[in-house]
């Protein structure tokens, strides 16, 4: 099959990347007063540029980067920076200049602004205005959540092109954790990774949850789904959740899918959720890895005797 027999999105059924970035970070305050936290590393590479490699492994043309007013620096990341990349080569420190010259290369970054933290609905509604009329669907990637082995946005596309609609990620999460999680209310498919999604359910009870399917934060949605964001009213916290637009394209009989993601999952925003991801990264590094390790199962030992 060629690309264009796809449609506009080409095969992997989408060219624009929506990353939502706008939000205050409150769980990371006080660090988040001049911080963003999506520029926090895991490791020594802040979570936006892990982002941002995983939509343009996945096919993506573009980043839309949304952030809110003094939070510009986590689009100038993305920039190149000159006069340091000339230092560092003076310097013949060729490791670091690659890795500085890594994010300006990977992808093209465009810039939408949300003016006030009115919700992640409202947050992927303010990247509209920059699609073309041809595209047809979107992708969403939460940068605080990083969905291990990357690549799911493939298989994702691939549902969207059997089923049409729009296609979300679920990860299956022990029935005594489910309420930290949205829970998805799902019907069989003839495959088992992946099911019809009848509705959602924010937080539920363990007793009360549907299923024990989580939403995990990448989405391949229908450009239906900005209709949907115009037709929703504020909800939980007052403001406009991106899953009620999803509820109400399900009750219009818009067809919406769910994929079980096999993997990992860390939660970047929340220190301790930061921490795991860069102690997992760190102790699969060759450089940093071993002398951590050691250090570790000391400290640990030293805890328990
Ligand atoms: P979160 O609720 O995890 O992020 O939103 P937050 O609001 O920044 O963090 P806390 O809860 O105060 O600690 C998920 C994603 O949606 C974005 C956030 O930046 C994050 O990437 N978001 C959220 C927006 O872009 N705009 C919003 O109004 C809300």
């Amino acid at each position: 099959m060629s690309a264009s027999d796809c449609g506009t999105g080409g095969y992997r059924g989408f060219r624009t990347a929506v990353v939502p970035a706008a939000g205050l970070g409150t769980r990371f305050l006080p660090t988040t007063k001049t911080v963003p936290k999506e520029l926090l590393p895991v490791l020594d590479t802040p979570a936006i540029e892990y982002v941002a490699a995983e939509a343009a492994r996945a096919g993506a043309d573009r980043l839309v980067l949304v952030v809110s007013p003094g939070k510009e620096s986590v689009a100038a990341y993305f920039d190149s920076n000159p006069d340091l990349e000339a230092e560092l080569r003076g310097q013949g420190r060729d490791a670091l200049l690659a890795k500085v010259r890594r994010a300006p290369g990977l992808i093209r970054v465009e810039v939408a602004v949300q003016r006030k933290p009115l919700g992640l609905g409202h947050a992927v509604g303010c990247a509209e205005p920059l699609l073309a009329e041809d595209e047809d669907a979107v992708a969403v990637l939460l940068p605080d959540d990083f969905v291990l082995p990357t690549g799911v946005l493939g298989t994702m596309a691939a549902i969207r092109r059997r089923h049409g609609g729009s296609v979300l990620c679920a990860f299956d999460v022990p029935r005594e954790r489910i309420s930290a999680y949205g829970v998805f209310e799902v019907e069989d498919t003839d495959d088992p990774d992946v099911r019809r999604v009848r509705g959602m359910v924010e937080k539920p009870a363990p007793e009360a949850a549907p299923s024990t399917l989580a939403a995990a934060g990448r989405y391949l949605l229908d450009r239906a789904v900005f209709d949907a964001l115009r037709r929703i009213v504020p909800g939980a916290g007052g403001e406009l959740q991106l899953t009620d637009a999803v509820a109400l394209l399900i009750d219009e009989d818009h067809p919406v899918h769910v994929v079980v993601h096999h993997g990992e999952r860390h939660d970047l925003g929340t220190p301790a959720g930061l921490l795991r991801a860069s102690v997992d990264f760190a102790l699969a590094d060759s450089d940093v890895g071993p002398e951590l390790r050691r250090w570790l199962r000391d400290r640990v030992e030293r805890e328990t005797t």
